[in-house]
């Protein structure tokens, strides 16, 4: 691999900053969604073992570089704690005068989580100065924050520069899964990109056609993919002024051998409200006085299909409006079918983005795909084709 690993760096007796993302979901003070925490064990319980000392460096929200008690990390000490099985210490600030204090206090098989880093204005900017100060506590810096990986920020680019730097376990197992995926994939290799807008996901769908052999589209994205062919499409969510760049997509597609596949079918309503009376027409035939709201039967047929006659998966996106059933059938469906695939080891799949996660566990399959990203916008990025700058300062 392009970058070290834990095995290779000393850890014993030293001082190890890591860089986690631990920005969670937290609902009146409880962590509603603990995934990103427990993703991260493997990596601090590695370093401990190896007799290093580790030290956490975070964000939380986004503060803007000023102090914003709200954002604090203190209250997710108890819960990194728990998860750890270990004594969490915390410092009120990541550098300067309590940071050193408490990373001199911490004690072996002890874990400090230092406040959060964009309390610094300086953190956003890559200020080197900040990142000289989060060095100067440590002796070797690991980042295991792919989901963060997409900023330069001091805690994940500028500080690779200055101390000996590794990937941790959750960031390695997130570049393998990806590398797996898109840049050396197993082929055929379908995308499925489903969500709400063509114009958020258009580098993203550029850089696809180029690479995957099949590209799935779904959502509102895909309406905005049949006004292009001249549908209409009636009240349905679609960016009309977007249909010339989804003609100019589905042109590059065809030039790089890639396959468009859009709905044949769709499920419309009048309203967009849970058990709203719907019908199934065909993707050509919506009343002008009802949208689509998820893609229908023989769309998801084609799309089982597909994903049957494929070796690799990347999915970004549900298909239809799935927080609200039945507009969950198309999304539900098709993710148990890829599941089930991936259990026979017929496919290796990949899943990222928030949407795409809350699917996939809401259609109960999350547990079954090769691999789901922890990261949101970083997955995005990465899907786009960009290099990622914090995974970029970690290549030897
Ligand atoms: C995320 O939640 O996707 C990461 O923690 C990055 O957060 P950001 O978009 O505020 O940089």
């Amino acid at each position: 691999m392009a970058w070290k690993t834990l095995d290779e760096m000393d850890l014993a007796g030293k001082v190890v900053l890591v860089r986690v993302d631990i920005n969670v979901p937290v609902e009146n003070g409880v962590v509603t969604d603990a995934t990103r925490i427990e993703k991260i064990v493997p990596t601090l319980k590695d370093i401990i073992a190896e007799g290093g000392k580790p030290v956490l460096l975070a964000h939380f929200g986004r503060p803007k570089g000023k102090v914003v008690p709200e954002m604090s990390l203190k209250p997710l000490v108890p819960v990194l704690a728990e998860k750890l099985g270990c004594t969490v210490k915390f410092a009120e600030d990541c550098v300067g005068g309590p940071a050193k204090a408490a990373v001199a206090a911490l004690g072996t098989g002890e874990v400090l989580l230092l406040e959060n880093t964009r309390f610094h204005a300086g953190e956003e900017k890559n200020d080197p100065e900040l990142s000289a100060a989060m060095a100067a506590l440590g002796e070797v810096y690991v980042n295991d924050a792919f989901s963060a990986a997409h900023r330069a920020h001091s805690s994940t680019e500028g500080i690779a520069h200055i101390l000996p730097a590794a990937a941790g376990r959750l960031m390695e197992a997130e570049l393998k899964a990806l590398e797996a995926a898109l840049g050396d994939p197993v082929r055929p290799v379908t995308a499925v990109v489903g969500g709400a807008k063509v114009s958020t996901k258009l580098d993203l769908l550029g850089n696809l056609v180029s690479k995957v052999d099949n590209l799935v589209i779904g959502g509102g994205m895909a309406n905005t993919f049949l006004v292009a062919q001249g549908i209409d499409v009636g009240k349905s969510l679609a960016e009309r002024e977007m249909a010339e760049t989804a003609r100019e997509i589905m042109t590059k597609a065809v030039n790089a051998g890639c396959r468009i596949v859009l709905p044949k079918d769709v499920v419309v309503a009048r309203e967009f409200k849970a058990g709203a009376e719907s019908e199934t027409v065909a993707a050509d035939a919506c009343p002008a006085d009802a949208m689509i709201l998820d893609a229908g039967p023989e769309a998801v047929a084609e799309i089982s299909k597909v994903f049957d006659e494929s070796k690799t998966l990347i999915w970004n996106g549900p298909l239809g409006a799935f927080e609200i059933a039945p507009f969950d059938t198309a999304t539900n469906a098709a993710a148990q079918k890829a599941a089930a695939l991936t259990k026979a080891g017929l496919l290796t799949s990949v899943a990222g983005g928030g949407d795409t996660v809350a699917a996939l566990n809401k259609a109960g399959v999350a547990a079954d795909f090769s691999y789901i990203s922890t990261a949101g916008g970083a997955f995005l990025e990465w899907m786009e084709g960009k290099e990622l700058p914090g995974v970029a300062a970690l290549m030897k």
